[in-house]
């Protein structure tokens, strides 16, 4: 008798033990999440191009175009997917009537082998018009 009364103390005793851990573990989950800082918003380190440059007609007009168009399945301002970003082709030409005629004529023909071995197809139903708005917009992208 007296050996059971023990064994049921100890289990209540064991019992009281696992309620309060959890309630101790509760309450420091909450004082965990308390103490967490939400992390700090990241530092701007460059404005982008797009930031850079929005106001500028050429770029209005240029990504209408863009958008109106298949350029941005293989074509980003600032990384290379498909083919190169337009930053690099900017970097790579300086903006002269020249060389927008050049990049123009190299949109609706098609072109291969300036920066890689994957060719750009051509875009024969593209006005040259509109061609060197887009050859114009990507020679604005500058950083
Ligand atoms: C199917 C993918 C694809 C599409 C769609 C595409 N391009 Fe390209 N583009 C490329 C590739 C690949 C190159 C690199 C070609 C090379 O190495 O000569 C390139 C190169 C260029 C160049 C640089 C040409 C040079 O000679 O340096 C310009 C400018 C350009 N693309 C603009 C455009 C515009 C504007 C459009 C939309 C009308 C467009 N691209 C659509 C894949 C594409």
């Amino acid at each position: 008798m007296k050996f059971n009364l023990n064994l049921s103390m100890a289990f209540i005793a064991s019992a009281m033990v696992a309620v309060s851990a959890c309630g101790g573990s509760g309450s420091s989950d909450s004082a965990s999440s308390e103490s967490t800082p939400a992390p700090p918003p990241a530092p701007v380190e460059e404005i982008s191009l797009e930031e850079k440059y929005k106001d500028d007609p050429i770029f209005i007009k240029g990504s209408e175009l863009m958008g109106q168009n298949d350029c941005p399945s293989c074509h980003m301002l600032e990384r290379k997917i498909v083919g190169p970003s337009y930053a690099d082709v900017a970097a790579k030409y300086e903006s002269t009537d020249e060389n927008v005629e050049l990049l123009a004529g190299r949109v609706i023909a098609g072109s291969v082998g300036t920066w890689g071995e994957i060719p750009m197809p051509a875009h024969p139903t593209l006005s040259e018009e509109d061609a060197k708005d887009l050859a114009k917009f990507v020679l604005l992208l500058k950083k």
